[in-house]
């Protein structure tokens, strides 16, 4: 039997603070590049105060100044899923890493050597739509009725302009099928509810617990799927 690793990525920041969605390194991107345009030939205290409305335009009140895509964790899970990657996959020549399109998936990915990496758009994180940003409390504070809408049927519930659990599940198919085909070892680098879609398939758990499922950060959940069914590891490689 050829195993799936399946994990999420490393902490992040927006994780931290709670804030759903986003694309951290983007936005670290986007400052970098408005500012370099803005203090071209400029220098000193000015470049500074420039910095600081930077922040204050392109982060969210509770940001802080420095914009990083990991908490100091999330960093720290990267490297040792690295390691248990190559330790694991040593001998596995035909092993594949597959991650979503999102810069937080793709860095977790990065300290891994010696095996390809496939990028799926499948795999990102399901889209909060209008809400991609906020924090849950935000939520309920500024969209009542959205947010009670989603604690009522979190499976159906689709946010405006955004998917819903059915929706990540169905764009998930040839995923799934693509896995299925697969003879090596592949590990998969995702999202909460991408991952909750994805384990349910493979552990035979019902659609209206998908979005229920416990899906810890800095946990591999190895599948391996034999000829009498499918079995199941967990490693917690953080305490
Ligand atoms: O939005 C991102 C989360 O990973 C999904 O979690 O469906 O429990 O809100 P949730």
């Amino acid at each position: 039997p050829r195993p799936i690793l399946l994990t999420r990525h490393g902490e992040s920041m927006d994780n931290v603070r709670g804030r759903i969605g986003g694309d951290t390194e983007l936005r670290w991107k986007l400052f970098m590049f408005i500012l370099r345009f803005w203090t071209v030939s400029t220098s000193g205290l000015w470049i500074q105060f420039k910095e600081k409305i930077l922040e204050v335009i392109l982060c969210k009140p509770g940001d802080n100044a420095v914009i990083s895509v990991y908490s100091d964790t999330g960093e720290i899970y990267a490297k040792k899923l690295s390691n248990f990657v190559e330790k694991r996959l040593k001998s596995e020549k035909a092993a594949s890493i597959w991650t979503s399109t999102l810069q937080r998936t793709i860095l977790t990915a990065s300290p891994i050597v010696g095996f390809p990496k496939i990028q799926w758009r499948a795999l990102d994180e399901i889209n909060a739509g209008v809400c991609d940003g906020m924090t849950y409390e935000e939520i309920k504070r500024n969209m009542p009725e959205e947010y009670q809408s989603r604690k009522k049927d979190k499976l159906r519930y689709r946010y405006p302009r955004g998917e819903s659990y059915l929706d990540v599940i169905q764009r998930l198919e040839p995923v799934i099928i693509e896995l299925e085909r697969q003879r090596a070892p592949v590990v998969v680098i995702s999202h909460q509810a991408v991952l909750r879609a994805l384990y349910a398939y493979f552990a035979d758990r019902p659609l209206k617990e998908i979005p229920h499922i416990e899906m810890p950060l800095h946990t591999i959940i190895e599948i391996q799927m034999g000829v009498t069914g499918v079995q199941e590891k967990r490693y917690k490689l953080m305490d």
